[in-house]
């Protein structure tokens, strides 16, 4: 005999809330994650709210410019004026030699702009006093670093993993999905886990990458808010959720879509998912020539006829 698992509905009262303790929390901190995206990627283009440039001057950074410079045009702006500023600009273009540091006037710009907060006694800023420290910023804005994204990497497969273990777990117990359709939700998160960590490093390695980190991120969602869901009715709206007035079992949504497939010319034969395109496809252009040549074709021919 088969191994028959127990049904999220059939679960006692204590396990149904230890599962929905566990879903709810998991969902406050998916929440939280969003957010801090927001403030922090979210930011790096200057403007709030995510965006392909974004992600791409995070993870490769805005080569057009030098850290001093995105900064000077940044959150450094109000410090000194837009001559100094230009001036600045101009031999971190040219540079930024030792030797031109102080022909150029920028010693004294920093020295008149800048020193009051970037010197020895401040903590957490380069001091400006130190050339060295002025010039170590004035290097290409990489974005992230290798030793960053190594760090990051890591965190995520192993903590992401973790969490999509026990949502997983508990959405394997629910009845109103096929196994194929559980299947695919299940699996769903790691295929686009490991697709997100990727998509990080190919956007490292070129910009165009970056939107495939926006593609893997949806896809985590949405099998996430899918197995949530899904798991939270099977376990306290069953009878709602589920059951018409009768008491009996709606019809399965997959076999719901399966026969709605059916019905516009995919087949059983139809197993991969480029066959079904492909008839829908199909059926989508018979559909329109029947409509044209129902409506669309003596629409125009009395018009002509009406004209001549
Ligand atoms: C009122 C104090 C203050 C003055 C004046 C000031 N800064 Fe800053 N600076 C800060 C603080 C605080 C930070 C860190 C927060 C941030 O990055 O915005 C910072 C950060 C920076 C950074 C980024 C450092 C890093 O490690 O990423 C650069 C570059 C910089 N300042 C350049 C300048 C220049 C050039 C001037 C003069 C035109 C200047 N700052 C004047 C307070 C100041």
């Amino acid at each position: 005999m088969t191994y028959q698992p127990p049904h999220l509905k059939d679960f006692d009262k204590p396990v149904k809330v230890l599962f929905t303790g566990y879903l709810t929390a998991v969902a406050f901190g998916y929440f939280f994650a969003l957010v801090q995206i927001l403030f922090t990627h979210g930011m790096a283009d200057g403007e709030f709210g995510l965006s392909i440039d974004d992600i791409v001057y995070s993870y490769y950074g805005n080569r057009s410019g030098t850290v001093l410079e995105t900064k000077l045009n940044g959150s450094m702006k109000d410090n000194a004026s837009d001559h100094e500023r230009f001036v600045i600009m101009q031999w971190d273009r040219e540079g930024a030699k030792e030797s031109t540091y102080e022909s150029s006037g920028v010693k004294k710009i920093i020295e008149n702009r800048c020193e009051m907060c970037h010197n020895e006694n401040a903590s957490g800023i380069p001091d400006f006093t130190e050339f060295e420290q002025l010039k170590e910023l004035t290097v290409q804005d990489e974005g992230a670093t290798f030793a960053s994204l190594t760090r990051v990497s890591h965190i995520h497969l192993f903590g992401i993993s973790f969490i999509f273990m026990f949502v997983g777990l508990i959405f394997s117990f629910s009845e109103t999905s096929t196994v194929k359709y559980k299947c695919i939700a299940i699996g769903m998160p790691y295929t686009f886990l490991l697709v997100d960590i990727l998509s990080w490093w190919l956007t490292k390695l070129h910009p165009s990458f970056a939107w495939l980190v926006i593609l893997a991120g949806q896809g985590m969602a949405i099998a996430f808010i899918f197995m949530w869901a899904i798991s939270i009715m099977e376990m306290w709206l069953f009878n709602f959720a589920f059951l018409n007035a009768k008491g009996e079992r709606y019809t399965q949504w997959s076999i719901l879509i399966e026969s709605k497939l059916k019905q516009y010319g995919v087949t059983e034969a139809c197993k991969t998912i480029s066959c079904k395109a492909w008839s829908l496809t199909k059926h989508l252009f018979r559909f329109i020539l029947d409509k044209w040549l129902e409506i669309g074709w003596p629409t125009l021919k009395k018009l002509f006829t009406k004209s001549s």
